[in-house]
């Protein structure tokens, strides 16, 4: 069974590995798809992102990497897939998602969203989050994985942008 977990991963954090792993432990594939969104102004560019879920995935072998522009439900129709993967870390997620949810089924019938409860260690974790305090020169090391801590310090090195 093949699923894809979308998402804007600027950048990956502790919190995206943690729904990774655990979702390549149930699925035979798992295609992580990094969102080309003009309108969300990131601090990665797309390769960047892609390149750094590379670097923290190397050890799972039935991850792909790809990404992804335009409608989800376009893209997993394109790659044969029919599940969405999606992390739920509090009630406040719930809304937001319920909605995609809807959209996305009422877009494409078959397609199901599955979603898997983020392991209350790392449910207070954003990205935004990481890269505020990164840029603050604060400790990120156990947020995320070492390729990203070394390539936030890089992208902040003059403090933040
Ligand atoms: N652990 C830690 N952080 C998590 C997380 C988890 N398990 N799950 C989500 N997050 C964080 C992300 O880091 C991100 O934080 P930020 O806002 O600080 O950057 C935030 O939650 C949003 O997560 P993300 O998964 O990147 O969602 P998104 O809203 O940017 O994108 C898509 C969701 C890609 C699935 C959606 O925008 C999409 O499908 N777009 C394509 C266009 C489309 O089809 N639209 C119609 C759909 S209704």
């Amino acid at each position: 069974m093949k699923v894809i977990y979308p998402g804007s991963f600027d950048p990956v954090t502790n919190g995206h590995l943690d729904i990774i792993t655990r979702c390549s432990e149930k699925f035979d594939t798992v295609i992580i798809s990094v969102l080309n969104n003009n309108k969300k102004t990131c601090v990665f560019t797309v390769e960047e992102r892609m390149e750094l879920i590379k670097a923290s995935t190397k050890h799972l072998p039935n991850v792909e990497i790809d990404s992804f522009s335009g409608l989800l439900t376009d893209y997993a129709k394109e790659k044969n897939s029919s599940i969405i993967i999606r992390g739920l870390r509090a009630v406040s997620d719930y809304e937001y998602e319920m909605q995609m949810a809807l959209v996305n089924r009422k877009l494409f019938p078959a397609l199901e969203t599955v979603f898997m409860v983020s392991s209350n260690k790392v449910s207070f974790l954003s990205s935004s989050i990481v890269k505020e305090i990164a840029s603050f020169g604060g400790e990120i090391s156990c947020f995320v994985p070492k390729e990203v801590e070394s390539a936030l310090r890089e992208k902040f090195k003059g403090g933040p942008r």
